[in-house]
């Protein structure tokens, strides 16, 4: 396996989907590797049947570990369908969320515990760990505070959820950037959006000085 895997995390509002779409081309211009950019929940034709069924709006009967297997579950396709045969293709994968949100949201959040839900993702990804983790860090007041002004109709069913929750998610993230430090980078979110973009770039670089060199 020798393509480069780098994941993109943080919470509800951080500006990271946005970034990724200015990150991937700046990254792209760089490298003479192709670039590919997928997501979770979903990324595959199955793991998005799943996604659609973790984010309806109508599924607030939902069990908090269902919702924590499902997740896994579209993950473990995820990587089988993307993931893995980019890798394999000597490509770099992008992927907006992985493994870390879960153990925010599903761990933090729904206080199912961040070793619980670990393991679930143990067995999902079966050692596949990202080489490097951008983590958008925002507080949850900002954060929900864009989402708000954003799209106050297409809130999904996570997004509605209570500021506690999203302050545990918060908490958990910052958590895992302490235990991490070889893996995850912390960049400041709540800044101008090309200098987010900017930050996330630099951090890819220095990361991978040898791959991002100049390019096509
Ligand atoms: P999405 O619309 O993709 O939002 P975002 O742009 O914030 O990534 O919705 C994904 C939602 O699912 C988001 O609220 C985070 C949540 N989520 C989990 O709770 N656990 C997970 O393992 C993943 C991948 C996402």
């Amino acid at each position: 396996m020798s393509g480069i895997f780098i994941s993109f995390e943080g919470p509800d509002g951080a500006g990271k989907t946005t970034a990724l779409n200015r990150i991937a081309p700046a990254l792209d211009a760089l490298t003479s590797s192709e670039v590919v950019v997928s997501r979770e929940p979903g990324g595959s034709p199955i793991a998005e049947e799943i996604r659609k069924i973790i984010l309806d709006i109508h599924g607030t009967e939902m069990d908090d570990r269902t919702e924590a297997l499902l997740y896994a579950a579209a993950r473990r396709q995820h990587l089988v369908d993307v993931i893995l045969p980019t890798l394999e293709a000597n490509k770099i994968l992008l992927s907006d969320r992985f493994v870390d949100s879960s153990i925010a949201y599903q761990g933090g959040g729904r206080e199912i515990g961040t070793r619980e839900v670990k393991d679930i993702n143990d067995f999902a990804i079966d050692g596949h760990l990202p080489d490097l983790t951008i983590y958008f860090d925002i507080t949850p007041e900002v954060g929900l505070a864009r989402i708000r002004s954003d799209h106050q109709e297409a809130m999904d069913r996570l997004e509605k959820a209570s500021l506690d929750f999203h302050k545990r998610v918060h908490d958990t993230y910052l958590q895992l950037v302490k235990d991490n430090p070889q893996r995850i980078v912390s960049i400041n979110a709540d800044q101008a959006p090309e200098l987010v973009v900017k930050d996330a770039v630099d951090a890819i670089i220095k990361r991978f000085p040898d791959v991002f060199n100049g390019g096509k």
